[in-house]
């Protein structure tokens, strides 16, 4: 079954307004739901802030007052979808929980598309990033066990292992060395565009989540540790927004970014478990072929080319939500020392690479690090959730006893 959302009719704009009762959509159960609808819900929010901003950037550079009027229009739709979409969250949920699902979105939604991904440069950057979003992962939920006396598998559910990846301490890189070459847009496959796009958005959600709410929590490791893995999204944004070609025009960025809405919401209303919200991923993917339907006569007009032309004529293959473990583990034994040297990777820790940890350590140990020493003085034993055996790196196994 091929769909070309090109070749689709949508809702057309005029009638995809909603009303407060339509907007009102029922929350997921916060004790059954699979996590991976709590994924897959925090992974199209990020995607609709992104719709959203960057169709605020492009209005900011657009000087003709009927675009920017027609561009108001989407971007009102997306806003309303961005509300629809993040409500379905449950309320219940703490800052930290929230976190750690946000961590989970990085871990397995990064390590499917490091496995799809078709370019080996691009590919590289995503298995390097999953590394760094797993170990983020470890120290949250070592966090969450000492302040909220919960265990992080109430909330990943066996789905996601929870063990060290490569150090949270050493990720803080040298700016410089966080630029990747981006894909050549004439010849990248759209697939890889795509990819490029939906991890991106993802990292920035993320980064901007920390921002707000690292300082909600009064306990000083809390404080510390969201402003060190903070300033580690930070460089995740650097690093992935670096791989898409800065040489796209403003209306091919536009298509590219209408054309992935519709790709991840007809993957989720392929693969979501949960009928209520399959609903709202399906109501949804028919608003996006009419943005895609207006980004595209744009194209037209400005680009001056076909959209045939720069997307794929088919959706590629649904981008899904599922356990990586294997995967991860063999990205671990083999990857764990990597660190970024220019726009390259290389396994030793470099001048540059030294001078920047010694200056933001300050002769001290990494909130990161930290964590983990505390929590195993108040709860006895560091937490880990390994469900496939032992750790891959015989280094980071622990004696239980
Ligand atoms: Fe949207
Ligand atoms: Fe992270
Ligand atoms: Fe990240
Ligand atoms: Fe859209």
């Amino acid at each position: 079954m091929t769909f070309n959302p090109l070749r689709e009719r949508g809702i057309p704009l005029d009638r995809q307004l909603r009303n407060w009762r339509e907007l009102n959509v029922t929350p997921i159960d916060p004790d059954h739901a699979d996590p991976y609808t709590r994924c897959r819900i925090i992974a199209m929010n990020g995607i609709e802030v992104e719709a959203i901003m960057f169709s605020h950037q492009l209005a900011r550079h657009c000087p003709d007052l009927e675009i920017k009027q027609q561009l108001a229009g989407v971007r009102y739709i997306e806003a309303q979808q961005q509300k629809a979409v993040n409500w379905l969250l449950p309320g219940l949920a703490s800052v930290l929980e929230t976190t750690i699902a946000y961590e989970q979105v990085a871990v397995d939604l990064t390590a499917w598309v490091a496995r799809m991904e078709p370019d080996p440069y691009l590919k590289q950057a995503y298995q390097f990033g999953v590394l760094e979003d797993f170990d983020h992962l470890y120290r949250y939920a070592n966090l969450y066990e000492m302040i909220e006396h919960r265990k992080a598998e109430k909330i990943v559910d066996d789905l996601t292992e929870v063990m060290p990846g490569r150090p949270t301490y050493l990720h803080h890189r040298h700016p410089t060395d966080n630029v990747r070459e981006p894909y050549d847009r004439s010849g990248a496959q759209p697939i890889s565009k795509l990819h490029a796009l939906t991890i991106m958005a993802a990292e920035q959600q993320t980064m901007n989540f920390y921002m707000n709410v690292g300082p909600t929590y009064m306990e000083p490791i809390a404080r510390q540790l969201y402003q060190e893995i903070g300033l580690i999204e930070e460089e995740h944004v650097t690093h992935y927004e670096s791989l898409v070609d800065p040489g796209e025009s403003w209306w091919e960025m536009l298509l590219n970014h209408e054309y992935n809405e519709c790709y991840l919401y007809h993957s989720f209303m392929e693969t979501e478990s949960d009928p209520k919200v399959k609903a709202v991923w399906e109501l949804h993917l028919n608003m996006e072929l009419e943005h895609l339907r207006l980004a595209a006569e744009l194209f037209k007009r400005h680009d001056g080319r076909d959209p045939e032309q720069v997307l794929a004529p088919e959706l590629p293959a649904p981008v899904t939500f599922e356990p990586n473990k294997g995967y991860l583990r063999e990205l671990i034994a083999t990857q764990i020392d990597y660190t970024t040297l220019g726009t390259g990777y290389v396994q030793e820790a470099h001048e540059r690479f030294e001078r920047m940890q010694e200056a933001l350590m300050g002769g001290e140990k990494a909130p990161s690090e930290q964590v983990i020493t505390d929590n195993v003085h108040k709860s006895g034993e560091e937490y880990r959730l390994e469900t496939e055996g032992p750790h891959p790196m015989g280094s980071l196994r622990v004696d239980r006893h």
